[in-house]
Formats: structure tokens, C-alpha cells, sequence
């Protein structure tokens, strides 16, 4: 997405808290999941992934692995790394 803002790591790493927004990365883009937080089927399990990258978690927690998983993803979509 050309007109999405692009955000460095140290940025994203500073929203990892309810209080500061929960942001996090997946495959170089940038999500703001602060209101999903609440709405995760697996619960603050989610909040381990704050500040950071979603491809570990995911490649544990295969029950992500699934299309309309990344179509919840897309909608929290802020910006590009
Ligand atoms: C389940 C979304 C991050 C752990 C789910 C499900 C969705 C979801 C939609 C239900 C899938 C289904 O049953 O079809 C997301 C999104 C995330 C995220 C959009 C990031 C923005 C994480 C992280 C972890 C995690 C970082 C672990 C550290 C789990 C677990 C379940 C789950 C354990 C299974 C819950 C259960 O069925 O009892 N997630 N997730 N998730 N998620 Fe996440």
C-alpha cells in the first residue's frame, strides 16, 4: 500500500501495551491491534507479540495459518516497516 505511512522498528517497538497501543509486524507490515486485543480467541496470549514480529508466534500457534485469519490481520493494517 503506496500511501501507508512507513514506520522503523524502534517506532513499532514503542507500542507494546495496551496504554501505548499494541502494534505489531508480519512479512514487512505494520498493524495496530490495540482493539483486537480484547476480541483474540487465544486471549492476552496475543500481547507476547507487542512491539514486535508475528511470525514466531504464528509459527508455534499453527491455528493461524488459516485465510480469514489474515483477514482479520488486514483490517488493523497501519502502515509499511
Ligand atoms: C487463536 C487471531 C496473535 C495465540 C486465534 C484465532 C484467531 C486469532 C482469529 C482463532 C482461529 C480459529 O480458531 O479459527 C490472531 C491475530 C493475531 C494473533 C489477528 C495478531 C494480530 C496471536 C499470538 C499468539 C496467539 C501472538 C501467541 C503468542 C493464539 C492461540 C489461539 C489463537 C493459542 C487458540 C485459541 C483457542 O482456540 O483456544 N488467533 N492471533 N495469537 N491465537 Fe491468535
Amino acid at each position: 500500500s503506496p500511501s501507508m505511512p512507513t514506520y522503523t522498528q524502534e517506532e513499532v517497538t514503542k507500542h507494546c501495551s495496551i496504554e501505548k497501543g499494541v502494534w505489531v509486524t508480519y512479512k514487512g507490515s505494520v498493524y495496530d491491534i490495540t482493539e483486537f486485543v480484547s476480541l483474540h480467541p487465544g486471549g492476552n496470549k496475543i500481547l507476547l507479540a507487542a512491539g514486535g514480529a508475528l511470525e514466531p508466534f504464528w509459527a508455534l500457534y499453527a491455528v493461524h495459518r488459516q485465510d480469514h485469519v489474515l483477514d482479520i490481520l488486514s483490517e488493523y493494517k497501519v502502515g509499511e516497516l
